[in-house]
């Protein structure tokens, strides 16, 4: 069913294990993510990037998130991954999200808090969490590939500035720079636990969420779900679970032409990966406590 998230990263908190947070951007991806967490009773955040909601289009995207979440018994978040505007915010919320992430990451300091504050506002005025970012997170803000070099220092989050920020703000979880890359896989994916221990001090009671999870080694990923950490992002992977499935598919003959032979598959091998993660984050069978 479709649920707000507080609750969730409340027990999540608590209970020291990480929700997964999963994009999609079709029905098929939106299947994969929400059938996985019914197979493996764990909570879930569907979410879409604005390039996604731009792929699909926002109605028809939440359109099928919420159908789906409606079939299963398990609480799914519909999630707005790296909102840029207070605009979309809005037309998210519109549609029924029930979370929201405002990414501005990459303005000064003080521009962040600001803009953040006015989503907060507003997303908080309609019952809605929110997400916010300090520090850069490779991939996606600033450098687009470390070409072998380790993330720039300038890029981590501080544990002076999380606090000022959350302080000020008011959002309801602070995703975290602290050596996670989006997408790539350059061998620079690791999680610098002693500044995660340091930003855990400085914010003791804020859920923090990991970006750029695809490539962290699997101990790892156990690890942060440990911690204060109660959201973790997966992209890349089930992007390369899917093509390479349809890659499969187009190395067998086949005698007939149906999309449903070249997604279905693709749909099953995305699902795998999905639980497999619930798995390592500790959500699996979490759904029902
Ligand atoms: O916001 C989405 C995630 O941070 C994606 O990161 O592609 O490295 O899994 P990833
Ligand atoms: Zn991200």
């Amino acid at each position: 069913m479709l649920s707000q998230p507080h609750q969730l990263f409340g027990q999540a908190f608590n209970m020291r294990y990480a929700i997964g947070a999963f994009n999609v951007s079709n029905l098929e991806l939106a299947q994969a993510v929400i059938g996985a967490a019914e197979a493996q009773k764990s909570p879930v955040i569907a979410q879409t990037s604005e390039g996604a909601i731009e792929y699909a289009g926002l109605p028809m995207i939440a359109a099928i998130i919420k159908t789906l979440a409606a079939e299963v018994s398990v609480p799914v978040v519909m999630h707005l991954d790296h909102g840029k505007s207070l605009e979309l915010v809005k037309q998210c919320i519109e549609v029924g999200y029930t979370s929201v992430m405002i990414d501005a990451s990459t303005k000064p300091f003080e521009e962040n808090i600001a803009l953040t504050k006015s989503v907060v506002e507003y997303a908080h005025d309609h019952g809605v969490w929110v997400e916010a970012e300090l520090g850069a997170i490779v991939g996606k803000e600033g450098i687009k590939d470390l070409h072998g070099q380790q993330t720039p220092d300038s890029f981590f989050t501080k544990p002076a500035d999380a606090a000022q920020f959350a302080q000020e703000t008011g959002i309801d979880a602070l995703a975290v720079s602290i050596g996670t890359i989006h997408g790539a896989f350059t061998g620079q994916e690791y999680i610098r636990f002693e500044l995660l221990e340091a930003i855990e001090k400085v914010v003791p009671h804020l859920p923090l969420v990991v970006h750029g999870a695809s490539g962290i080694a699997s101990e790892h990923l156990q690890q942060v779900a440990t911690t204060n950490v109660c959201k973790i992002n997966i992209d890349t992977e089930l992007r390369i679970a899917f093509e390479r499935a349809v890659a499969a598919y187009f190395k067998e003959p086949h005698d007939m032409v149906d999309p449903r032979k070249i997604l279905g598959p693709a749909r099953e091998a995305v699902q795998q990966v999905v639980s497999e993660k619930m798995n390592l984050f500790g959500s699996t069978k979490k759904a029902v406590v």
